[in-house]
């Protein structure tokens, strides 16, 4: 992959956080998602490559737009797969809180797992604990482990975990094991990305999730030298038969990095639309805006964080 790419796909996140962080606090999910997944799909036009969606939003039947296997980008070389998520944590820009981004993930064709969207259990860290955790062991020895790792006493470390019922008993177990905890309303890929960044505070991630926001934050992980596992959790007869479609005869096996992107090489990138550990949120002020972006390579390791200034009245398609 070329890697100028790398800045290319900025843009593309920067459009779709513009558009949709005009939705931040109205209450209103679906505007803001439908804001930004038109602004990413029409800032793809311009990017020189031949994408396929293999993670986006949905199918060709139910997504007017970035739905799985459309064709993205100039159509030159080079041949990627394309995960969006062009607004991760719709209710999170609803309501104005914490963590949404705008997300991107590539890879050369064929490398990124076409995860179906359904639930998938997670486990991730970053850098230091890679190697130390295990997906099918005891929240106690994982958090043992990755305590041991990055040279903390357990009650030192945070877990971050999705804020939801189905958590209780894995909250249960991490407060006995005596770590502290991070639950969130939503956007586990931040959380994700936010454990290999030591300075956000969040050293562990588990529970339950979005199969395809696992992939996406695998992408993220595997340029930044983490970790993450996954499990896929059918729900029904249909989403068993999915999970056999994808080639996945035991739809439980563990789902290790090499699983969810294959390949030494592949490109993350993300835009915060609210404020986030990692990445602020989209600033306005008349017709200037500021936007705060990640991008990663996984062949090179380089992470650069971009601050970018807008003129809105120059791109008079962001203005809502
Ligand atoms: P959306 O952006 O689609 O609203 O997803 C937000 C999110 O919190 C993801 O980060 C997470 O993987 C998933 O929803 C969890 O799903 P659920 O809300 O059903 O628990």
């Amino acid at each position: 992959m070329e890697r100028s790419l790398t800045l290319e796909l900025v843009r593309v996140t920067e459009a779709a956080a513009l558009t949709s962080a005009r939705w931040m606090g109205l209450g209103r999910k679906d505007e803001a998602d439908d804001a930004a997944t038109t602004a990413m799909r029409k800032e793809f036009e311009n990017i020189p490559m031949d994408g396929v969606v293999v993670i986006g939003e949905g199918e060709m039947d139910e997504a007017p737009m970035l739905y799985i296997g459309e064709r993205l980008g100039q159509g030159v070389p080079p041949y990627v797969d394309v995960a969006v998520d062009p607004l991760e944590g719709t209710n999170i820009v609803a309501k104005g809180t914490w963590n949404a981004i705008s997300v991107i993930a590539i890879a050369d064709r064929g490398n990124l797992l076409h995860a179906p969207d359904m639930y998938m259990q997670k486990i991730a860290v970053g850098p230091k604990a890679v190697g130390k955790i295990d997906i099918n062991a005891a929240v106690a020895d994982n958090l043992k482990a990755v305590a041991q790792a990055v040279g903390k006493d357990i009650s030192d470390l945070v877990a971050i975990v999705l804020d939801r019922d189905r958590h209780q008993k894995l909250v249960d177990e991490i407060r006995q094991a005596g770590a502290r905890i991070k639950l969130i309303p939503d956007g586990d890929v931040a959380a994700a990305i936010n454990t290999a960044f030591p300075d956000t505070g969040v050293d562990i991630l588990f529970g339950t999730g979005g199969a395809p926001e696992g992939v996406l934050a695998a992408v993220a992980l595997k340029c930044l030298g983490g970790e993450i596992q996954g499990k896929l959790l059918p729900q029904s007869d249909d989403e068993l038969e999915r999970c056999k479609r994808m080639g996945l005869s035991n739809p439980h096996q563990v789902l290790y990095m090499d699983d969810l992107v294959k390949g030494d090489d592949a490109i993350f990138a993300a835009t915060g639309v609210t404020d986030g550990e990692l990445l602020r949120g989209v600033r306005f002020q008349g017709m200037r805006a500021t936007t705060h972006s990640v991008v990663m390579r996984a062949k090179t390791g380089t992470v650069r964080f971009i601050t970018g200034n807008h003129r809105l009245e120059r791109k008079p398609r962001l203005v809502l």
